[in-house]
This record gives C-alpha cells, sequence and structure tokens, in this order.
C-alpha cells in the first residue's frame, strides 16, 4: 500500500512539471554557439522540464543538402545530444522528418498566417542574401514549421539563443491567434534565454552572430575542434586595439572571449571579470583556450563513444519517435476537430 502510494505521488509530480520543447538543425557540426546558445542550458533544464528535443531535419533542407552527408549529420546530432548530457530516457528525443504531425500541423498553422509576417522575418532576409539562387518556399515558410514543432506538444518553455526570438514571438502570435477563433486549443510558449551565451559572436567579427556557416572557419569554433584547433582559432580571435582585457559592449572581441569564459567554466560574469580583466590579450587568450578545451574534451569524448554504438542510437531513435507521435498526435486531433474536418 506505501508503495502505491508513493509511486502515485512521483506520477503526479511529473504530470505538474512543464513541457520543453527545443531543437538544432543537422546540417554540419554544431559550434560552441550552439552548445553555450541552447544545449548546455537544455541539459541544465532537463529535470525539472518534461523535455523534447529534436534534431530538425525538415528544417535543415532549406538550404541544399547533400543525402548521405544530411544523414550523418543528423545521427552526429543526436549522439551529441546525449554526448552533451541529454539523458534519453529522460527526454523524447528524435528527428522530425520521422514524425509527420509536423508537416501536417505545419500546413494547418500556414493558413493561420499572414505573409507580411514571415515577410518581416530576419532570418529570411539573411538567408535568401546568402542563397540568392535557391530561395525556395521553404525558406519563407519556415517559421511556422517551427511554430508546428513548438505548439504541437503544448509547450511551456523554449530553450534558445537570441537568433530565434523573432521566430519565437511569432509562434506566440500563430497560438493566440488560433486560440481566439477556436477557444483554447495550444499552450502560448515562453523563450528561454540564457542570461550569457545567448549569441556568441563571430571570433573574427565579433560584432555578427558566430555561425558554422561562415566562409571564415577561423570565425567559429565546431564542438568537435580538436584542443589544438580550439587554442589556435581563439589565438587569431580578433580583439582591439587596447592591450588589457575589459568587459565592455563597446569591446566586442574581448567580452565574447570572457562570455565564452564564463559559459564554458560556469562562472558568472560578475566572477569572470574578477578573474580576467587586466591581463593581456595573450594570457586572456590561453586562459579562455584552455578552459574552452577543458569543457569540450570530455563532451568529444563521449560523443566518439556513442557513434559507436549502432545498436543503441537505433533503440533510442525508434522508441522516442514513438512517443514523440503520439504526444503529437494528442494535439493534432484537437485541431483537426476544432477546424471542422470531419472525424
Ligand atoms: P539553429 O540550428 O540555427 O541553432 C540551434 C540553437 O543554437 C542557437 N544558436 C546560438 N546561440 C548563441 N550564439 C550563437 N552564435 C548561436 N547560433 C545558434 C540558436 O538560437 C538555437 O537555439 N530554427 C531553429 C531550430 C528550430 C527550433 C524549433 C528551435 C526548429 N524548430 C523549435 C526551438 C524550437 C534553428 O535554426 O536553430
Amino acid at each position: 500500500m506505501m508503495k502505491r502510494v508513493n509511486t502515485l505521488s512521483s506520477e503526479q509530480t511529473k504530470e505538474k512539471k512543464q513541457t520543453i520543447f527545443s531543437g538544432m538543425q543537422s546540417t554540419g557540426v554544431i559550434t560552441i554557439g550552439n552548445y553555450f546558445g541552447a544545449l548546455k542550458n537544455w541539459v541544465k533544464l532537463q529535470d525539472e522540464y518534461n523535455c523534447l528535443f529534436c534534431v530538425v531535419d525538415l528544417h535543415s533542407i532549406t538550404v541544399k543538402q547533400e543525402p548521405a552527408k544530411l544523414r550523418q549529420s543528423s545521427r552526429d546530432l543526436l549522439a551529441l545530444y546525449i554526448a552533451a548530457g541529454l539523458d534519453p530516457e529522460k527526454n523524447v528525443m528524435y528527428y522530425q522528418s520521422h514524425v509527420p504531425q509536423h508537416a501536417e500541423l505545419s500546413w494547418i498553422l500556414g493558413c493561420y498566417t499572414y505573409m507580411g509576417e514571415l515577410n518581416r522575418m530576419t532570418q529570411f532576409k539573411e538567408k535568401s542574401q546568402k542563397h540568392v539562387e535557391n530561395i525556395n518556399a521553404g525558406l519563407f515558410t519556415y517559421p511556422i514549421l517551427m511554430a508546428a514543432d513548438i505548439l504541437l506538444y503544448q509547450t511551456d518553455l523554449v530553450p534558445v539563443g537570441h537568433d530565434q526570438k523573432q521566430h519565437l514571438e511569432l509562434s506566440r502570435d500563430i497560438a493566440e491567434r488560433f486560440n481566439n477563433i477556436y477557444g483554447n486549443v495550444f499552450t502560448v510558449p515562453n523563450p528561454y534565454i540564457g542570461k550569457v551565451g545567448a549569441r556568441i559572436m563571430s571570433l573574427q567579427e565579433p560584432t555578427k552572430k558566430m555561425s558554422k556557416s561562415d566562409e571564415n572557419v577561423n570565425a567559429f569554433i565546431s564542438l568537435l575542434d580538436e584542443p589544438n584547433v580550439v587554442m589556435n582559432k581563439i589565438k587569431r580571435a580578433v580583439t582591439d586595439s587596447e592591450t588589457t582585457a575589459i568587459y565592455a559592449d563597446d569591446r566586442p572581441g574581448v567580452k565574447n572571449l570572457m562570455d565564452i569564459y564564463s559559459c564554458a567554466t560556469g562562472e558568472t560574469i560578475e566572477k569572470t571579470k574578477e578573474a580576467l580583466e587586466g591581463k593581456g590579450y595573450g594570457d586572456l587568450k590561453k586562459i579562455v583556450g584552455e578552459a574552452l578545451v577543458a569543457e569540450m574534451e570530455p563532451v568529444q569524448k563521449r560523443f566518439f563513444e556513442i557513434k559507436q554504438d549502432k545498436a543503441y542510437l537505433d533503440s533510442i531513435i525508434k522508441k522516442n519517435a514513438e512517443t514523440a507521435s503520439y504526444l503529437a498526435n494528442k494535439t493534432l486531433r484537437k485541431v483537426k476537430k476544432k477546424i471542422g474536418f470531419p472525424e
């Protein structure tokens, strides 16, 4: 009897937990920007929330992809999620392309989203400038698919980097618009944007976001870069014409290095300033580089172990996609009924 009471209360606690959804595109290896802006926060939040972490491969094809590479990088990304500390037994981790409800809800929500809203999306403007030869409709409607990802699971909180804030706001607007017509169908999600690390900047142009698609490989650090590569990229990082470190907005290169240190060590900005302000740039870069390597090495080691274990990864993928599909269907059924599709 006693045991039953305990079980019940733990289930009740589980029910009360709020839901998190987030995802990353599987295009090449992720950067320390993706890691500090998103993935590391997911790891911190996984115990407090019911979490779904998706490899958003449907989003990836808005730019041209090579099939074999896409397949491999999706798999690697899932292995990296686990290597970074996400527990596949506790969280629902899966490929977006395995759960067709994402695309289905996306079509529906597209009919409740205005062209003018999509036209305002800065990421669309940036990406269409970058890929002039391939400004496809998917690139334009991308934020609707993102809204579908989130709303499908009645998500309360979406941990992302700063660059996704505008997309999140659109997801909220779509949810509210739909709810105003049909009653309370969707939970209206809130963004979770970390205090430090939400905007890791390019090492070569520190006023620009760090991005894995940067043509200059010295501008970004991939989570799988080897220690000597990391040290060299940090050494080459653009700073300014001053000589000693100060944490200030008008010193973006130095500020970025100090932010990276704070993220890698888990120290507050205050403690980071105490540790690094006044250092010469040579010393600063050495300390930051070493802290970064210390943070990355165990993740890399686990990644290569997990990657070997094909059977383990396959079992996770299958089981979690089924769970996601089950949860997604609950929302989708409700949506279809409200709209008036025949049962
Ligand atoms: P993506 O794949 O571009 O990036 C994944 C996550 O990394 C964050 N990020 C950064 N954070 C700090 N500094 C940077 N330099 C940096 N670069 C990237 C992003 O903000 C993101 O959190 N559209 C999304 C993927 C997505 C999604 C979703 C996210 C699809 N559906 C639903 C949340 C919920 C994207 O392209 O992220």
